[in-house]
C-alpha cells in the first residue's frame, strides 16, 4: 500500500498531460493496484467529442492491459473548488473492475475528499445480475 499523498501527487502530475483542447478541463487519475503499483491516466479529447476518454478509464485500461486485476484505490484530480467526481460512465467502469474501492478527490489547492465507490454508485448493475437466466 502506498501513501495517499503519493497517489494524489501522481494524479496531479498526470493531469498536466491532459489532451483537452475542446473543454480545457484537465483531469488526472491515479489507480493503485493491490500490490502498490500506480497506473495513471489523463483525459484525451476528440473533435467528435463523444470519443473523448476520461482520465479514470485510461488509468484503469492501462492497468488492465498490463495484466493487473485487483485494485486498492483510485484518485481523481481536477481544478475545481467543488471536487470533481468520476462521471457516470467511469463509475460503471470503476465498479466493474475495482469494486467498492476508496475514491480520493483532490484539487490544485490540495483540498481532498474521500468516498467509497458504493456511496458514489449505489445499486449498481453488474455481472451479478447476468447469471442464471
Ligand atoms: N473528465 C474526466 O476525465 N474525468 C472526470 O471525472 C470528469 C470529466 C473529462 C472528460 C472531458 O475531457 C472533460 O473532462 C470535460 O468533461
Amino acid at each position: 500500500m502506498i501513501s495517499e499523498d503519493a497517489l494524489v501527487t501522481a494524479a496531479l502530475a498526470v493531469r498536466k498531460h491532459a489532451v483537452a483542447p475542446y473543454s480545457h478541463f484537465l483531469v488526472g487519475s491515479a489507480l493503485e493496484t493491490d500490490s502498490g503499483e500506480v497506473f495513471t491516466g489523463c483525459n484525451v479529447e476528440n473533435a467528435t467529442y463523444g470519443l473523448t476518454v476520461c482520465a479514470e478509464r485510461i488509468a484503469i485500461f492501462k492497468a488492465l492491459s498490463e495484466g493487473h486485476r485487483k485494485f486498492a484505490r483510485i484518485a481523481v484530480a481536477a481544478d475545481t473548488d467543488t471536487l470533481t467526481p468520476p462521471c457516470g460512465a467511469c463509475r460503471q467502469i470503476i465498479w466493474e473492475f475495482c469494486g467498492d474501492v476508496p475514491v480520493v478527490l483532490v484539487n490544485l489547492q490540495d483540498k481532498r475528499e474521500r468516498f467509497q465507490m458504493k456511496e458514489l454508485f449505489p445499486r449498481a448493475f453488474d455481472g451479478s445480475f447476468l447469471g442464471g437466466r
